[in-house]
């Protein structure tokens, strides 16, 4: 089974380059297939998820030309619409963007049938915002063994208030709407960059959207989408990730193809507890020089602080002086990773589920742990590369579903970590790096 061992204590420094934002490519590439022209994408991340999603596409008839690593090109020409346009496969289970398929496939045919989605286990992830944005433009949606099945004879435009702020809902009513009959309007639209980058998209395939990026987002329908070419936006949580990774050990990163302003809520967190950051045009600079201090953090939706990026921030608080707080509000099963950094030496106490109290430590000791989920997974990586000693993370599938190269761009800025699949290639890391069992 694949692992990564580390070898921590080295601080992180050098240069790290960002890909494309995961979550903003799941829409855009999902949305692709509603166009029988061609779609050329580029800065598409080559990470698990994606390609799940891909040859999910490719199982009902989209076709799919990897070009690059990170270049696609999609034709959803040759769907057969006739069919009854099941997207199901083991692999498509496990992950959430599948539903984006019912919006694409409801907007473009007035039909799918999706099977219900899964996901990183971070709590209970219901989907009843996505049904009832589909049902207010007219489709009957049912959910029968398993699977999402959605129909219309006609998608008519719908004034639309969401009882919570979902990206995933935000991203299905903006695609079904947007080849809809009439007008639509979302209120309580979810603002994330990557909903600004999947209506950028949708626009640039001739959708008229406006307001994303606010809480009022207008839809006017279209009859039909053309072929475009577009770039991904760069994924902030990965680069936020790089961000806490230069403070947890002490170095200093130069994170290069960011939008700065898509990071301020991490950035203004991290100025808060004592660490340096430097913007400029497109990137950012973290130097964290001494043990830095504690703070309160609750996440929120954007542009408040991410809950993507709450357990890699725990990680360092749990290095920091003082008694920091973390409250989680958008998801209740986020902090499975407490467990494991206590292993590692962490003093956390968790109030009512949601809370989590950190007392700060000095230092963390290397230990064996499991990744629970995709973030979780990324920031005990980080711990181990700030503890003393060597850990062990297994599970790592979790994390190669969301970071592209992550040990490798560890080791490019000095981090100590492989990956390894038995325990010769363990005992192989232990002795290069300078001590045997
Ligand atoms: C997206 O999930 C991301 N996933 C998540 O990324 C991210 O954590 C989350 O948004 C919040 O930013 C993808 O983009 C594929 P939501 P999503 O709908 O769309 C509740 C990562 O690590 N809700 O914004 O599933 C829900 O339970 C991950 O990359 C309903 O009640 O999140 C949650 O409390 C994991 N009913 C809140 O809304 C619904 O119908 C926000 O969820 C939909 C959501």
């Amino acid at each position: 089974m694949e692992q990564y061992i580390i070898k921590g204590g080295n601080p992180l420094v050098g240069e790290v380059v960002i890909g494309g934002a995961k979550n903003a490519a799941l829409g855009i590439l999902a949305a692709s297939i509603m166009t029988d022209g061609r779609c050329l994408i580029d800065n598409v991340p080559d990470v698990r998820d994606i390609n799940v999603l891909l040859q999910a596409m490719e199982g009902i008839g989209a076709v799919i030309d990897r070009k690059s690593s990170n270049e696609v090109e999609i034709s959803g020409k040759n769907i057969d619409s006739n069919g009854d346009l099941i997207v199901d496969n083991e692999y498509i289970r496990r992950i959430r963007a599948s539903y984006y398929l019912i919006g694409a496939l409801l907007g473009k045919y007035r039909k799918a049938k999706v099977v219900l989605p899964g996901g990183c286990d971070i709590g209970s992830r219901p989907i009843d915002q996505h049904i009832k944005g589909f049902r207010a433009l007219g489709a009957k949606v049912k959910i029968e063994h398993g699977m999402v099945i959605a129909e219309a004879k006609v998608l008519r435009g719908a004034h639309i208030y969401l009882d919570v702020v979902s990206v995933g809902t935000t991203i299905n009513i903006m695609m079904a709407a947007s080849l809809a009959k009439g007008n639509t309007i979302i209120e309580n639209a979810a603002k994330e960059p990557h909903i600004v980058d999947v209506a950028n998209f949708l626009n640039s395939m001739g959708a008229n959207i406006r307001g994303a990026g606010t809480d009022v987002i207008r839809i006017k329908g279209v009859e039909k989408f053309h072929d475009t070419e577009y770039s991904i936006i760069p994924d902030q949580i990965e680069a936020g990730t790089f961000m806490v990774a230069a403070a947890a050990t002490k170095g200093d990163i130069l994170i290069k193809n960011v939008i700065p302003k898509h990071l301020e809520a991490i950035s203004a967190k991290l100025i808060e507890i004592g660490a340096e950051v430097e913007e400029s045009d497109d990137a950012v600079r973290v130097v964290a020089t001494r043990r830095l201090k504690h703070t309160q953090i609750k996440t929120l939706p954007y542009p408040g602080f991410p809950t993507d990026m709450q357990p890699q921030m725990a990680i360092t608080l749990g290095l920091s002086k003082g008694t920091s707080t973390i409250t989680e509000s958008i998801f209740e099963n986020r902090f499975r990773y407490v467990d494991e950094l206590r292993r590692m030496g962490a003093n956390i106490k968790m109030v009512d589920g949601n809370v989590a109290i950190i007392y700060g430590v000095d230092k963390y000791t290397g230990a064996e742990i499991d990744a629970p989920d995709l973030r979780a997974g990324a920031a005990l990586v980080i711990a181990g590369l700030a503890a003393e000693g060597y850990t062990t993370v297994s599970q790592i599938g979790y994390i190669q579903r969301g970071y592209e190269r992550f040990d490798e761009k560890l080791r490019s800025l000095g981090g100590l970590i492989e990956k390894v699949d038995s325990e010769r290639e363990i005992n192989k890391f232990r002795f290069k790096t300078g001590s045997m069992m």
